[in-house]
């Protein structure tokens, strides 16, 4: 479902080049669900960039859900991520005017649509993740952890194929945290989804699938510090 060979994505600061994220080789099966761990600053999210199609790498190979991102142009991966790819972005990127189900629909939109289902969708989900009382609040009339639920909600609205996450936890309280796991991985098992969750929590690491360090992930790139 995810492949990806050789990639590697610097940012360029004037004269700098600082190489964000390395990857030689990464494989995930469809249905998979991989926790993505590594210290702070060494790529997670530029990795989730590349694997949404919103970074194009340098160099390399990615294909997600059957397409060749590298080849396409930011319109064709704008295209594709919008009908296979749900993404929770570390810093949510709710749009402040709407509420919280306009912002779930608005996922909908660049996705399969915002019809009449996709509210029904958009609802469900909103009171699965705890959030019935609050589908008209506007993010800043959130807490920061129900702002998250909301990203999540968005990211699922679609039915996406492949869920990417980026810290979707990061600021529940254990308990709630939890629910969500639980209910995340649920909806992921039952529709069969692929997901990438980035954590820094060792315990939901461990109840994904796999762990993968995106230290490890550079193979001989790292040795030397780079090319
Ligand atoms: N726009 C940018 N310009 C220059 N350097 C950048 C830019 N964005 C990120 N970087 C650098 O690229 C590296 C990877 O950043 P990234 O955000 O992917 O890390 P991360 O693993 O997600 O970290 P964290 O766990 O703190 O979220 C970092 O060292 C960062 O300083
Ligand atoms: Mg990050």
């Amino acid at each position: 479902m995810i492949h990806l060979r050789s990639v590697q994505k610097s940012y360029r600061r004037g004269a700098e080049s600082v190489l964000a994220c390395a990857v030689d080789r990464l494989d995930i099966a469809a249905g998979e669900q991989v926790a993505l761990v590594g210290r702070s600053g060494t790529g997670k999210t530029t990795l989730l960039h590349i694997l949404a199609g919103i970074l194009r790498p340098d160099s390399g190979e990615v294909e997600i859900v059957g397409r060749r991102l590298d080849t396409l142009s930011e319109a064709q991966r704008d295209r594709h991520r919008g009908r296979h790819i749900g993404m929770v972005y570390q810093t949510f990127n709710l749009l402040q005017p709407f509420t919280a189900l306009e912002n779930v629909l608005l996922g909908a939109l660049f996705g399969r649509g915002a019809d009449s289902q996709a509210r029904v969708r958009a609802e469900a989900l909103l009171e699965q993740v705890g959030l019935g009382d609050r589908m008209h609040h506007r993010p800043r009339e959130l807490s920061v952890g129900q702002v998250q639920r909301v990203a999540i909600c968005r990211a699922l609205v679609n039915d996406p194929e492949v869920v990417l996450m980026d810290e979707p936890l990061g600021n529940q309280d254990k308990a709630t945290g939890g629910q969500v796991l639980d209910l995340l991985l649920q909806i992921a098992s039952h529709g069969k989804k692929t997901v990438v969750m980035v954590t820094h929590d060792p315990e939901s690491a461990k109840r994904m699938q796999r762990t993968v360090d995106l230290a490890t992930l550079r193979g001989e790139i790292a040795v030397g510090g780079g090319r």
